[in-house]
């Protein structure tokens, strides 16, 4: 992110979002009403054209975009009907998540965790749609790769002693090993019940050539827009580092498991490109 200028992949998740609402067959992998209203102009239009995204590359990235949100927000659900008070969004970009849950705003209190380019970018939006901030929403501007997401979480209002869920979508592939690690090792040293939600790029023999393909030619475009992805795991690695890290389980989803969960049976082309890691670690 160049000068004061907001994450363009995250205006691009949410417009793959929005693309999924008007383009892709019923029933949803996922439903983001709020995902339009973060949109300029140009992905506005985007969002709609069939020709654009209707590619393998837009396909894939919508899959992915859609089903790792489904997937972390049942896995809130079940943290928050287990009696859990804290969430936490790292690098939340254009979520929606406390716009679309004011069930939870007594119970529950978000912390949106991003760059603050990021961050500003959205609360400005937020402001010029004359849009409240929910009360359950505290805002948390950090630069992963340059400073102490703890102690800046601790100051926001963040309770160490509590359970906490963090969710990390689309995060880890743009940070070095050494940011990615140093945020995990965060969550492991939570108390118990805590757990992270994320997402990881795989490299190995797991990735199919023709998923490997999309994302080589996907990476081109990321890497222009001033973004590139950067850091890549081979799964059985990162699951031993992650209890190296003293997490207690480890659930690291499988592509055929997500393919089976959101997938089977859809006409639209989607699918759970095998190029995508989801682990869920637990404290
Ligand atoms: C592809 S977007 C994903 C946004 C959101 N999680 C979603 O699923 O729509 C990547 C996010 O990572 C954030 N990000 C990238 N590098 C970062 C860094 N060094 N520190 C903090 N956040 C960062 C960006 O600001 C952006 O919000």
């Amino acid at each position: 992110m160049e000068g004061t200028a907001p994450s363009a992949t995250a205006a691009g998740a949410a417009m793959l979002r929005a693309s999924h609402l008007v383009l892709d067959d019923e029933p949803k992998v996922f439903t983001d009403p709020w995902a339009l209203f973060f949109l300029d102009e140009r992905r506005r239009l985007m969002a709609g054209d069939r020709e654009a995204m209707g590619t393998d590359i837009t396909r894939a990235s919508r899959s992915t975009v859609t089903a790792r949100s489904a997937l972390t927000e049942a896995e809130i659900d079940s943290f928050v009907e287990n009696g859990g008070t804290q969430i936490v969004v790292l690098g939340a970009g254009y979520d929606s998540f406390t716009l679309r849950r004011a069930d939870l705003v007594d119970r529950v209190t978000v912390f949106e965790v991003d760059h603050p380019n990021t961050q500003a970018s959205k609360r400005a939006k937020l402001r010029d749609g004359a849009v409240a901030e929910p009360t359950n929403a505290r805002y948390v501007p950090v630069d992963f790769e340059s400073q102490d997401a703890e102690r800046e979480l601790v100051q926001a209002g963040w309770r160490r002693d509590l359970p906490t869920f963090f969710s990390w979508l689309g995060v880890t592939m743009y940070l070095t090993d050494a940011a990615t690690f140093a945020t995990l090792e965060l969550v492991a040293a939570c108390s118990r019940g805590s757990a992270v939600a994320f997402q990881y790029s795989v490299k190995g023999s797991t990735v199919t050539p023709s998923d490997l393909d999309i994302r080589d030619r996907a990476s081109v475009g990321i890497a222009k827009q001033g973004e590139p992805w950067i850091n890549f795991y081979e799964p059985q690695v990162i699951v031993s580092r992650l209890f190296t890290a003293g997490f207690s389980e480890v659930d690291d989803l499988r592509s055929a498991e997500l393919e089976q969960r959101f997938f089977a049976g859809r006409t639209d082309g989607l699918w759970w490109p095998s190029t995508n890691g989801m682990a869920i670690a637990r404290v």
